[in-house]
């Protein structure tokens, strides 16, 4: 078996059968390959990872080129997707030797975290991934906002098909990176695809700055209003997002929203009768996973106080003893000391990323953490839900 990075160009031929005898219909019709090869100009960037016997490409593995905010750095981010092989090639390790590969080819080129929509966890928690919180879905019928209405903000809402909005909807996305912990976008190569998308975008302004943006669709009369994130600088751009929502009440029976963990929809309105669900059901409705992928490029996170040293075992892109300090907020790393715990990549990236505390790093059988190390550790990286955003 051999690995081999390919191009774009060349993943028509050889990572299509794969990706399509897994992940849609089959099978697929013969436009299907057209369509996916004029997709390909938008993957130019993608990192493509084949293993190949005889000519014959078995397995693959691709990485889109993102970024990241983990605690409030900026990071390139891979973007694990494509991970398919061949049934009669299934549980040979071959896809074991693709990501491995591919992720310290990210890492060696500058990527200091991964995430991934896994179609099971237990199998990526080898990799050292773990897992992220799902985004929530809110369902609530228009007249919910209609105090919403009555209320006169400064600031209007403009609909365009995504061509015309896409630079109002991309900057905006551009803009919240830096400032929402855990959310990720593709680089701009990638991101052109959005342009094409068949929805709508509602832009919200106020002084003629772009204060929030949703995407969505309208599946019928008296039908659902199906939206993806909800995107806002504040609570002016969801006001106004909402209140443009609010004028659909006689043409739609529901509204449909993306939202995140931290979103809490029934306080945005006082009648709101809203049901917020996230459903996690492998393979289709799967929750995100994430891991660190670089220890000393953490330096610089917004984290809590007090001094840590921690040994990170069984992984060879961040294994070994680092010293740990929050300083002024801003994590400082420094390598070697004498541990207080041990952790596995996963729970190392459990604890940076504050979806689980010491203890639960315990529990999962992330880590041996004793009972003194629990107090220095969550105050260090103190719990923080991440929300990642983007779909890929
Ligand atoms: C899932 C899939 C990619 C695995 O590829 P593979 O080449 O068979 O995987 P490997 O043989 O390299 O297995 C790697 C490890 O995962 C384990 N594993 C394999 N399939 C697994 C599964 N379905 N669930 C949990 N663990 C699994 C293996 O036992 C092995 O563990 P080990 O290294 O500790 O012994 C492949 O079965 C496939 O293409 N499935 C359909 C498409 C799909 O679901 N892709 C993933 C999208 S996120």
């Amino acid at each position: 078996m051999k690995i081999r990075q390919i191009s774009a160009a060349e993943r028509p031929a050889s990572m299509f059968p794969l990706q399509a005898y897994a992940f849609t219909p089959s099978p697929w019709p013969p436009e299907e390959i057209e369509r996916y090869r004029r997709r390909m100009r938008f993957f130019e960037t993608a990192v493509n990872l084949v293993a190949e016997e005889d000519g014959e490409t078995l397995a693959a593995v691709s990485a889109h080129r993102m970024r990241q905010n983990v605690r409030g750095l900026v990071h390139d981010m891979a973007g694990v997707a494509s991970v398919a092989a061949h049934p009669s090639a299934r549980r040979r390790g071959l896809v074991r030797a693709l990501l491995t590969e591919l992720l310290r080819q990210c890492r060696d080129e500058g990527c200091a975290v991964s995430s991934l929509y896994p179609f099971r966890p237990s199998f990526y928690a080898k990799f050292g991934f773990v897992g992220i919180p799902r985004q929530r879905i809110t369902t609530f019928a228009p007249e919910g906002l209609s105090e919403l209405l009555r209320v006169d903000l400064p600031g209007e809402v403009e609909r365009l098909p995504m061509r015309d909005g896409f630079e109002a909807f991309d900057g905006l996305v551009r803009r919240l990176l830096p400032e929402r912990h855990g959310f990720a976008f593709f680089d701009e190569a990638r991101a052109a695809e959005f342009r094409e998308d068949p929805v709508w975008v509602a832009v919200a302004r106020s002084g003629g700055e772009v204060v929030g943006a949703l995407r969505y669709k309208i599946d019928r009369h008296g039908g659902d209003l199906i939206g993806e994130e909800l995107l806002c600088t504040g609570p002016l751009g969801r006001a106004l997002l909402l209140e443009f929502l609010a004028r659909h009440v006689d043409q739609l029976a529901r509204i449909v929203l993306g939202v995140g963990t931290d979103d809490v929809p029934e306080l945005w309105a006082t009648d709101l009768s809203a049901v917020t669900e996230g459903k996690v059901d492998y393979p289709r409705d799967n929750a995100p996973m994430a891991r660190v992928l670089n220890v000393p490029a953490l330096a610089g996170s917004r984290v809590g106080s007090g001094a840590v040293t921690v040994e990170i075992v069984g992984d060879d892109l961040i294994g070994g003893v680092w010293r740990l300090a929050g300083e002024d907020g801003q994590l400082t790393v420094g390598a070697g000391g004498t541990p207080a715990a041990t952790l596995t990549a996963a729970g190392f990236s459990a604890l940076v990323y504050g979806v689980l505390d010491p203890v639960e790093v315990l529990t999962r059988g992330l880590g041996d953490v004793p009972a003194e190390a629990f107090g220095p550790l969550s105050a260090l990286f103190p719990k923080q839900m991440p929300y990642l955003f983007a779909d890929f």
